[in-house]
């Protein structure tokens, strides 16, 4: 059964419950990071053309269940109505008489967001009563939060089956057909681009996507483990023996499919590194062998020479996880250097994970890009195709309330 989508059914004049993810990166009590509310506004602004009652239900952070307002929602609703040009009413809770009376007397196509669910235990428990008090809010719901999509919460999971209409968003909606669609019946050569720290947070996704893709990029210090699967030398680099045998099924694997999976040709190796500080020591650009006392902390050149001429052949891309450590700015070539290739290359782009969005929006190529994910585990998770219970739920029959 196909989700629905807010374009399927009415909801002028309806009173919408919006399960969205604000859950941005703050710092010093600023949002450092807009995009997954610039990516909400499309179903806003249209609940709001249709004079509906918009009510934001979201979270930020993980508060433990406690009022701590560290991890109050109230920046993001400043932030909405700045981006929105009109007023947002912020509630300092999300439960009680107070918020149903606010809704209850609020205008058609009026905005109002309410606190951090997460101050509940109740959200993450998939509380039936805590999710009926929402739900009492309205007569349909919305979700378009694709990033909390892999959680069986309160708002995600048991509010939708509390109510007559339930329907994803144009964001949830997008989502689904760039993660789902794009990369299951992709345009030939696909090409996957995966970095971070740890094999141990990819091993899932990479399996899947051997299943899809003709091309398999791996950089970060990931690609260390690959190495040590292939008996190479990889110095003091970041690796997970425990997950060699992992790696070396992945090669197997990839080899039986006729999957290309290219590893660094050479890297950036450094003799001292200390991120707090962001600095490195000595630096140097090795082999694919790393030697003793060096450890590898960004693809070397011509790596970058070799993947973007991959990236530039591809006609679908799938980019997540960063290169080289590109929070130091002397192991962040490798990323920006993928990041400016992915957003130039001429088809279709989708990129996912916090690390890689930063790097694209930091490249300025973002507008370039087909497609940003908004989810981080929410996106690993579907693309190795888990069960979503926030997009489940959009699918089952509602009980009566
Ligand atoms: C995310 O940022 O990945 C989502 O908002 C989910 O947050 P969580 O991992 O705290 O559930």
């Amino acid at each position: 059964m196909p989700v629905q989508t807010i374009a399927d059914v009415d909801l002028s004049q309806k009173d919408v419950l919006v399960r969205v993810d604000f859950n941005v990166p703050l710092e010093s009590g600023k949002i450092a990071d807009n995009s997954r509310i610039r990516a909400a506004l499309p179903t806003i602004e249209y609940l709001i053309r249709r004079a509906a009652k918009v009510i934001l239900l979201s979270h930020l952070g993980r508060p433990k269940a406690q009022k701590n307002l560290k991890y109050s929602l109230r920046p993001a609703a400043q932030e909405l109505s700045q981006l929105l040009g009109r007023p947002v009413l912020f509630l300092e809770d999300c439960l009680g008489d107070d918020v149903q009376k606010t809704i209850a007397e609020m205008g058609p196509g009026s905005v109002v967001m309410l606190e951090n669910l997460r101050f509940y235990a109740e959200e993450e428990a998939n509380d039936r009563e805590f999710a009926k008090k929402l739900a009492a809010y309205g007569n349909a719901y919305v979700n378009d939060a694709f990033g909390t999509a892999h959680r069986a919460h309160a708002s995600t999971a048991g509010v939708p089956g509390l109510l007559p209409i339930k329907v994803a968003g144009f964001l949830m909606q997008k989502e689904l057909e760039f993660l789902g669609n794009r990369t299951a019946n992709p345009e030939r050569p696909f090409t996957v681009i995966l970095g971070g720290a740890k094999v141990s947070d990819k091993i899932g996704v990479i399996d899947a996507l051997l299943d899809k893709c003709d091309n398999m990029l791996i950089g970060g210090a990931m690609a260390y483990t690959f190495h040590l699967a292939q008996r190479k030398k990889v110095g003091n680099s970041l690796v997970e023996k425990d997950r060699v045998s992992d790696a070396q099924a992945a090669l197997q694997k990839a080899e039986k499919r006729g999957v290309k999976i290219f590893l660094p040709a050479d890297s950036i190796a450094t003799d001292a590194l200390d991120f707090e500080a962001r600095t490195i020591g000595a630096a140097k650009t090795v082999s694919e062998d790393i030697p003793d006392g060096w450890q590898g902390v960004d693809i070397g050149p011509k790596t970058i020479e070799i993947f973007g001429d991959i990236i530039k052949k591809s006609k679908t891309i799938f980019w997540n996880g960063p290169m080289g450590i590109f929070e130091i700015s002397a192991c962040s070539k490798g990323t920006f250097a993928v990041a400016k290739a992915v957003a130039q290359s001429s088809g279709i782009s989708i990129v996912g994970g916090g690390d890689s969005i930063t790097a694209i929006n930091k490249s300025g190529f973002s507008d370039q890009i087909s497609f940003m994910s908004t989810g981080g585990g929410a996106s690993l998770e579907f693309l190795e195709g888990k069960e979503m219970p926030g997009v489940a739920a959009l699918m089952v029959k509602s009980d009566k309330h």
